[in-house]
């Protein structure tokens, strides 16, 4: 007798119906957005990342589809914490009926900026927390991002923990532009992080060649999408073996070949971002089937059972 491959997660102590997450940033914090992206079976969607004020973020163009990925310099643009209450309120709403989860996202530009970011975004009740630190530190007198330094990453995580004072689970979103993604890791679990989140953008440039000027008015961008999956997967294996708070795995999953992969590297469920650029919404049911399918053929039940295979 064949079984259907069970998909539902514990996440932080969040359960989430399916591992597969919207990553941030790709779809704003638009709740009628977020809505459909449930509708169309994500387990959980994050919402943009949001600071206390509005934020402009850099000037067109903004993001480039290259072939095997995107660049972007979108630049944070957010309409700050007031705005993105209501919105997330109105997401919670709209979720709920779906049983997806709801994940909001914060940034600051000082130690004390995340902290009192994190307190408001938690009046809009969010099922968890995601703290996206690579942006630079202006502590610093050298500017370097937040995740680019384990004890101003670790920093941030004790201020955003106390801040958040336990109403919901804290994830640290880590960025792959470090020597040692694993040593910040564990910095971040020491300081209280529930999980991990990772990886954002890999900081890379398309130069038009006729033009003689790179591409994106800001110059650098995030890259994204099938590119980096190998990097994604290396940096999820690294941080499964350095600690033992859960990952949310992320980079260029655009199939569900690609999310059990992340998921056998150590984590516990998958965000998809680039990959809703090009197909929309209904790549979380795609990849939903693919994940089942496969997994049927590899002779797993649940989706827990493929945690970390790779390891062995
Ligand atoms: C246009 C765009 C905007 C993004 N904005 C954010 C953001 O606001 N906050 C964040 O933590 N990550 C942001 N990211 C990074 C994604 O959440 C994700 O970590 C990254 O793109 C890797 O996943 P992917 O290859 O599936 O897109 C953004 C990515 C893209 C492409």
């Amino acid at each position: 007798m064949t079984h259907d491959a069970c998909l539902n997660v514990g996440l932080c102590g969040v359960e989430l119906p399916n591992p597969l997450v919207l990553a941030s940033g790709i779809l704003g914090t638009d709740a009628e957005l977020l809505a459909r992206v449930a509708g169309a079976g994500a387990g959980a969607v994050t919402a943009k990342s949001c600071s206390l004020e509005p934020r402009a973020g850099h000037p067109n163009p903004t993001v480039l589809a290259w072939g095997p990925g995107l660049i972007n310099a979108v630049g944070l643009a957010n309409p700050g914490i007031e705005a993105e209450i209501k919105e997330l309120w109105r997401a919670k709403g709209l979720l709920q009926p779906q049983g997806a989860a709801l994940i909001a996202s914060v940034f600051g530009d000082t130690v004390e900026s995340y902290a009192r970011v994190a307190a408001r975004v938690m009046e809009a009740a969010p099922a968890l927390v995601e703290v996206n630190i690579s942006c630079p530190n202006v502590h610093d007198e050298f500017g370097i991002p937040f995740a680019a330094d384990a004890g101003a990453a670790a920093d941030v995580t004790a201020a955003v923990k106390q801040a958040v004072a336990g109403r919901a689970p804290v994830l640290v979103k880590l960025s792959p532009n470090v020597t040692d993604i694993a040593a910040i890791a564990r910095a971040v679990e020491a300081a209280g992080a529930d999980g991990i989140s990772a990886i954002n953008t890999l900081t890379g440039m398309v130069i038009d060649v006729h033009a003689r000027r790179p591409v994106l008015a800001n110059r650098t961008g995030g890259l994204s999408g099938p590119a980096i999956r190998p990097l994604a997967v290396r940096c999820v294996y690294e941080i499964y073996r350095a600690v033992r708070i859960p990952i949310l795995g992320m980079g260029g999953v655009a199939s569900g070949r690609d999310a059990v992969e992340m998921i056998m590297a150590g984590a516990t469920a998958v965000g998809v971002g680039s990959a809703v650029y090009g197909d929309g919404p209904e790549v979380f049911r795609r990849i939903h089937k693919e994940m089942e399918s496969l997994m049927t053929e590899l002779g797993y039940e649940h989706v827990q059972e493929l945690r970390g295979v790779a390891h062995r």
